[in-house]
């Protein structure tokens, strides 16, 4: 079989951002999420809080930055969905056929990603429902979130909702669907979260969170600080997704890629640094600990909004800010596997959306039985939900992400290259070493201690 041959491609225009902003709302849109609201401030509080902070914004402007430039770059000029995008780029750079395929890994992420993301923003969901009861009006063994989680019936309606509101958006396409969502959603977070700031400047202690994660003690760096924070700004960013691929797509030629990846990667880190302040300002406020780990948002927050004047109100606008953070990142994980069936398979976006949404809707209720009654169902010794949460960030996205630095710093002709990034030449020779060497390295470092 021949494997250069051209894939086909439906004829239909493909849609573009209306602006440059609007795609830097909607890539921010896709990198602000639960990794920014709910791990960023968890890990700055067991990892070391400042040298941590330091260390990830390295590990962002190295390694995020120019891989996130890297695959916006690949869907700008490869025109399509992730994978046909990556096979076009192969083809015109005359690579070996078998680098026409590496976008498929990025997909099964995607896919995997999907199946328990909205399992967890169902949790974010009957926690805003409960902050707007208020959550001292609920009884105390209630409230827990291993409560939560041995309610299945609870857990699944969340989660079929939250499929609902995601495939409702992206059904209506890019400029009407994705970009109007976002258009709402990320300036009404930004809102919300200024608002929670300036609350916590005046009422909570703003200043003791500032010194826990601005404090550098160097003697806390340990390879253990250095690997979460590398393992952090990939998450953050969702690389090795094919996200920006195909967000990258949709973008026009005139736009710059460098200097709009730039404005991405601060606004996920002014998101990320302002809610672990926020977060951190109120639990101290509260007489409570910040090193509490994955359950800071679940347990920790609503036991402080529970005892702090007008908790109800400022938790209820935390969760809705929560809820809009997951919203748009999951609409980022949907997109990448629509576009594949449309572009590659001639599906209708309808039916794209209904299909994927059903599927992931299907493993999603498995995820919700795993935390009870299928809590023996082990694979590989993990649960459901924490093999598709391994799978995906420890072994497929760092994959993707390594062969996608590789095939951008060895295989793609350079001139495709500069055609579309346009750096100087001081920036491309950092930006090329970065993907030939400095990534590849970086991922394999977080890979052999994964794994
Ligand atoms: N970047 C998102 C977050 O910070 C999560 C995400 C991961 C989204 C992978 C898309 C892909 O929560």
């Amino acid at each position: 079989m021949n494997t250069h041959v051209a894939y086909q491609q439906s004829n239909a225009p493909r849609s573009h951002w209306s602006s440059r902003w609007a795609f830097i709302l909607v890539t921010a849109g896709s990198a602000v999420g639960l990794g920014n609201i709910w791990r960023f401030p968890y890990l700055a509080g067991t990892q070391g809080g400042g040298v941590f902070v330091l260390v990830y914004l390295a590990c962002l402007l190295v390694v995020g930055l120019s891989l996130m430039m890297a695959e916006i770059m690949l869907g700008r000029r490869g025109h399509a969905d992730s994978v046909t995008s990556i096979a076009n780029i192969a083809r015109e750079s005359n690579a070996h056929p078998l680098w026409q395929h590496i976008g498929w890994l990025s997909i099964l992420s995607t896919f995997c990603i999907l199946c328990f993301y909205p399992v967890v923003a169902g949790w974010v969901m009957e926690y805003t429902l409960r902050a707007a009861i208020g959550f001292t009006h609920l009884p105390q063994q209630n409230s827990s979130f291993t409560e939560l989680l041995t309610h299945p019936l609870t857990l699944i309606f969340w989660h079929t909702l939250f499929v609902l509101m995601t495939g409702g958006v992206v059904l209506f396409g890019v400029t009407k669907g994705i970009e109007r969502a976002n258009c709402f959603m990320m300036p009404a977070l930004f809102f919300i979260l200024v608002g929670m700031f300036i609350y916590a400047a005046f009422n909570a202690d703003l200043g003791r969170a500032f010194t826990f994660m601005f404090k550098f003690d160097f003697s806390q760096l340990t390879s253990s600080v250095l690997l979460a924070a590398l393992g952090q700004a990939f998450f953050t960013l969702g690389l090795g997704n094919g996200i920006m691929i195909v967000y990258g797509s949709y973008l026009k030629s005139e736009t710059p890629i460098p200097r709009t990846s730039l404005y991405v990667v601060a606004a996920d880190t002014l998101i990320a640094i302002m809610a672990g302040l926020v977060i951190f300002a109120i639990v101290f406020a509260q007489g409570l600990k910040p090193d509490f780990g994955p359950g800071l948002l679940f347990e920790t927050l609503p036991r402080a909004f529970s005892t702090m004047t007008g908790g109800h109100l400022w938790g209820f606008a935390f969760f809705v800010l929560v809820v809009f953070a997951a919203w748009t990142s999951a609409i980022s994980l949907l997109e990448p596997l629509v576009a594949l069936l449309i572009e590659r398979f001639q599906f209708k976006r309808a039916r794209a959306v209904i299909l994927i949404s059903a599927a992931t809707w299907l493993v999603g209720i498995a995820v919700c039985l795993s935390f009870s009654t299928w809590s023996n169902a082990v694979l590989f010794d993990a649960s459901i939900f924490d093999m598709l949460d391994g799978l995906s960030s420890k072994i497929l996205m760092p994959l993707s992400g390594l062969l996608i630095a590789l095939f951008c710093g060895w295989i793609v002709k350079r001139d495709i290259i500069q055609s579309e990034l346009q750096l100087s030449a001081l920036t491309r020779f950092a930006w090329e070493w970065a993907m030939k060497l400095i990534v590849p390295m970086a991922i394999l470092f977080i890979f052999t201690n994964n794994v």
